[in-house]
């Protein structure tokens, strides 16, 4: 009897252990992680760093609810916002959950702005995201995602919210615009990249209309791209996923000093939102990339990647360790079992492609490893 409700279809291996980009399965079989846990694993599996850490905080403290002030809570959101240069950060559990608490920090900062209800100013709610956007599960959020597969079933769905083209997004940012949601290296939607001139001309709307800008950076942050600070600068970022640094950890960062004051005490919160172990976890994530330059490294293994799969006639599309193939016959479910079956785990993206979100740690050895397998499956 399977215990489980019938969420996901997955795929025909159980995973007991995990080494840096190696994991086994139940019958001891090794392969490479093309994936680590869909852009959690930024340092690997295992990494001692992130072992250490989290062992000491179990150790010490492992949840004290957001009543009290804990060393490593922090000590991570000092972290978190020198890193971005942000502001202020709120600390969450999930991707979803980020992106749900940015939308209301953005309604209450609109609210706000339109002042009493005696004022006769409506607090503008309206959210503007690209087709193939992916912004999370929960219901917001699924509003957010417009793929009508996930959608089905669950209307109606929060909003109002309208999908938007990237070269139409400019225009359509409006004075009924409260918040422009994009992700800068899309993940779900096939590693699309908006391109420097989009984000400027969405940017240039946002300031012209007063809409505010969010990353959503959930899959390509925290230098996966190849930087960790992406310009021009949005006013909200959302990061989740490698933040944890395999635990589950989500953030809202705010940059703009606009929205510092948006949230009250009492305006928002969860039990576990920044718990200590999770937070001890990817503090040392946060440190170790960047005592170890890792968003070069991502960077350079990701050319390395590319050019390889372009030298063997592939499309390829994204930045950095955020990359995807497009197969040339087979469908990209095919050739994630043909390379499950050649010992290495990868996913599909979006339609047409298959993912690669390595870990930033990857060795070259290991990319190669990765482009061939690729290569011998795709066609
Ligand atoms: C860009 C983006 N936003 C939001 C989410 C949702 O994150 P979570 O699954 O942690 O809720 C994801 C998950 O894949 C994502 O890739």
């Amino acid at each position: 009897m399977d215990p489980f409700l019938h969420t996901y279809a997955r795929y025909p291996i159980e995973l007991v252990r995990g080494e840096g980009l190696r994991v086994q399965d139940s019958e001891g079989r090794w392969y490479l992680d093309g994936i680590g846990g869909i852009a959690v694993m930024a340092l690997g599996h295992g990494h001692p760093r992130v072992k250490a850490a989290v062992h000491a905080q179990v150790d010490e403290l492992m949840h004290t609810s957001n009543l009290y002030r804990v060393p490593v809570q922090t000590a991570l959101a000092q972290a978190l916002v020198d890193l971005y240069q942000a502001r202020g950060v709120f600390l969450c559990n999930s991707g979803t959950e980020a992106n749900e608490g940015a939308i209301k920090l953005i309604r209450k900062h609109h609210w706000r702005l339109a002042g009493s209800p005696e004022s006769g100013v409506t607090p503008r709610t309206e959210v503007l995201v690209l087709p193939s956007a992916f912004h999370g599960r929960t219901l917001m959020s699924l509003a957010m995602t417009p793929k009508p597969a996930y959608q089905q079933g669950y209307l109606p769905l929060p909003g109002p919210v309208r999908a938007v083209p990237a070269d139409e997004l400019p225009a359509a940012v409006s004075e009924q615009t409260a918040a422009v949601f994009v992700e800068p290296v899309q993940g779900e939607g096939g590693c699309r990249a908006l391109t420097d001139a989009q984000l400027r001309a969405i940017r240039a709307a946002c300031d012209r209309t007063g809409a505010l800008l969010v990353y959503d950076e959930i899959q390509c942050g925290l230098g996966r791209t190849g930087e960790i600070v992406h310009h021009p600068r949005p006013d909200l970022i959302t990061l989740a996923k490698a933040v944890g640094g395999g635990l589950p950890l989500g953030a809202i960062l705010v940059v703009n000093p606009a929205l510092e004051g948006a949230f009250a005490p009492g305006d928002h919160g969860t039990t576990f939102g920044g718990n200590p172990v999770a937070c001890a976890a990817g503090l040392a994530t946060i440190q170790t990339i960047d005592d170890e330059d890792l968003p070069a490294r991502c960077a350079a293994l990701g050319e390395r990647l590319t050019a390889q799969l372009e030298a063997a006639g592939f499309t390829v599309r994204g930045r950095g360790l955020i990359r995807a193939a497009v197969p040339q016959g087979p469908s990209p479910g095919e050739v994630v079992a043909r390379m499950r079956g050649r010992g290495v785990l990868v996913c599909p993206a979006g339609v047409d492609s298959v993912r690669f979100l390595p870990p930033f740690t990857s060795t070259e050895a290991e990319i190669d490893e990765l482009a061939r397998a690729f290569v011998e499956s795709a066609r």
